[in-house]
C-alpha cells in the first residue's frame, strides 16, 4: 500500500528506498529489447527537432533543480542552446518564444501555479509544450503536446527525492532519443549510454546502504551549524543547488549553494572557523579546479567535507573528511551523489527533531502564485 511506510520511520525515508525501483519503472519501460529508446507519449519528429532555435526547461523547486540537469544533458546532445527558469521568472519575462521553441515543463504534481501558468503562456505564444510529470491525468498532463510520465509512484513526503530522481531519467532518456532523431548523437555513444543507464539502479541501491552510516555522521557534525554551504562546478553545481534546498526545508538550518569558482567573488567573507563547507567533485574534468577552491574555504577556516569518487584519494590532502561514492560516468553522477545528500538531510532533520515528511510552512503541492 503506497500510503503506508510499510515499516520505515517516514515516508521519505521509504520514498529513498524506493528510488532504485522508481528509476527501473522510468527506465525499462521505454526500452527496446535491442536497448532502442521508445517515448509513446511523445510525438515530436526529425523534422520538428530540428526546427527548433531553442528549449525552455520550466519548473520550481526540486523540478527546476532536475531542469538545470536536463539543460546541461540536451544541450550537449542537441547542440542548441536551452534555458532552464524557474515558472514564478519564467512566465512574466518576455521571453522569445515562437513556433521554434519547444517548452519543457518539469512538475511532479502538474498542479503547480506558477509552473501551469507558464505552460499556459507559453503555449499562447505558439510553443510546442513537452511535459515530464508524475501524475496521470493531472493539468500539466493533460494541456500538453507532448508528454514523459515519470513512474515513481506517489510521493508523500514533502520533501522531493524519488520524484527527482526520476526527472532527471526522463531528461537522459530525452538528450538520447533527441540526439538520435536529429543525428546529433552517434550510434555508438548511444549505446554506451544506454548500457550506462541500465545499471544505474544497482549503484543507486548500493549507495543508499553505503551512505546510511555516514550521513547520520554528518549530521551529527552538522546540526547546530548555523550556516552551511554546498559547493561545485557544471552538473556538481545542479546538484549543490538541490543538496541545500533538502537540507535547508528538512533542517531549517541556512543553507546555500555555489558555483565553486564563483565563492571568491564574495560569498567567501561568510566562511568562518568550523563552517561546514560540502564540495562535490565528481567531475572528472574540471576536478582540479574544485580542489584549488576547497583549499581557499579550508584556509579560511572552513570544515571541509568533500564528495568524490575513488580515484580522487588526493582529496583527502585537502579535506578534513572525504566521502567516496560509486562511480558512473560524469554525466550521470548526479543520480549517485544526489542520494548521499537526501540522506543528509533526513537523518539532520531526525538529529533536530523535526517533523521530517512535514517540514513547518511547506506544501506538498503549491497551487498559489
Ligand atoms: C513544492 C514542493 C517541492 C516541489 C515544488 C514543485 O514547493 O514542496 O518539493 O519541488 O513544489 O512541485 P511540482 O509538483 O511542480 O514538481
Amino acid at each position: 500500500d503506497s500510503a503506508t511506510k510499510e515499516g520505515y520511520d517516514h515516508f521519505m525515508l521509504k520514498e529513498i528506498y524506493q528510488q532504485p525501483e522508481a528509476v527501473r519503472n522510468t527506465l525499462n519501460r521505454r526500452l527496446d529489447e535491442n536497448g532502442e529508446v521508445y517515448l509513446e507519449g511523445v510525438h515530436l519528429t526529425k523534422e520538428m527537432i530540428e526546427s527548433f532555435n531553442k528549449i525552455y526547461i520550466v519548473a520550481c523547486g526540486t523540478a527546476y533543480h532536475a531542469g538545470l540537469i536536463g539543460k546541461s544533458v540536451l544541450e550537449k546532445a542537441l547542440k542548441i542552446t536551452v534555458i532552464a527558469d524557474v515558472a514564478s521568472e519564467f512566465r512574466y519575462n518576455d521571453n522569445l518564444i515562437d513556433e521554434q521553441t519547444l517548452v519543457i515543463v518539469v512538475s511532479q504534481s502538474g498542479e503547480t501555479a506558477d509552473t501551469l501558468a507558464s505552460l499556459r503562456e507559453a503555449k499562447a505564444k505558439g510553443a510546442r509544450i513537452l511535459s515530464i510529470t508524475n501524475v496521470v491525468g493531472s493539468a500539466v498532463a493533460r494541456e500538453s503536446d507532448d508528454l514523459l510520465y515519470t513512474w515513481a509512484g506517489p510521493e508523500i513526503a514533502v520533501a522531493s527525492t524519488k520524484a527527482y530522481t526520476t526527472q532527471l531519467i526522463a531528461f537522459y532518456m530525452l538528450a538520447l532519443y533527441f540526439g538520435k532523431l536529429k543525428g546529433s548523437l552517434d550510434a555508438h555513444s548511444y549505446k554506451e549510454h544506454v548500457i550506462e543507464l541500465q545499471s544505474i539502479d544497482d549503484s543507486i541501491e548500493d549507495t543508499i546502504s553505503q551512505s546510511m552510516e555516514i550521513a547520520k555522521e554528518i549530521a551529527e557534525e552538522i546540526k547546530e551549524a548555523p550556516s552551511l554551504f554546498y559547493l561545485g562546478r557544471g552538473l556538481d553545481y545542479y546538484t549543490a543547488l538541490e543538496a541545500s534546498l533538502k537540507l535547508k526545508e528538512l533542517s531549517y538550518i541556512h543553507a546555500e549553494a555555489f558555483a565553486a569558482g564563483e565563492l571568491k567573488h564574495g560569498t567567501i567573507a561568510l566562511i568562518e572557523e568550523g563552517t561546514p563547507v560540502i564540495t562535490l567533485a565528481t567531475q572528472d574534468d574540471i576536478y582540479e579546479k574544485t580542489v584549488s577552491n576547497i583549499k581557499s574555504v579550508k584556509a579560511r577556516g572552513a570544515y571541509a567535507i568533500g564528495i568524490t569518487t575513488h580515484k580522487h584519494k588526493d582529496m583527502e590532502q585537502v579535506c578534513d573528511k572525504v566521502i567516496y561514492i560509486n562511480t558512473t560516468t560524469s554525466t550521470y553522477m548526479p543520480l549517485i551523489s544526489v542520494i548521499l545528500t537526501q540522506l543528509i538531510a533526513y537523518y539532520t532533520s531526525i538529529a533536530k527533531g523535526n517533523d521530517v515528511d512535514k517540514p513547518r510552512n511547506l506544501a506538498k503541492s503549491v497551487t498559489v502564485e
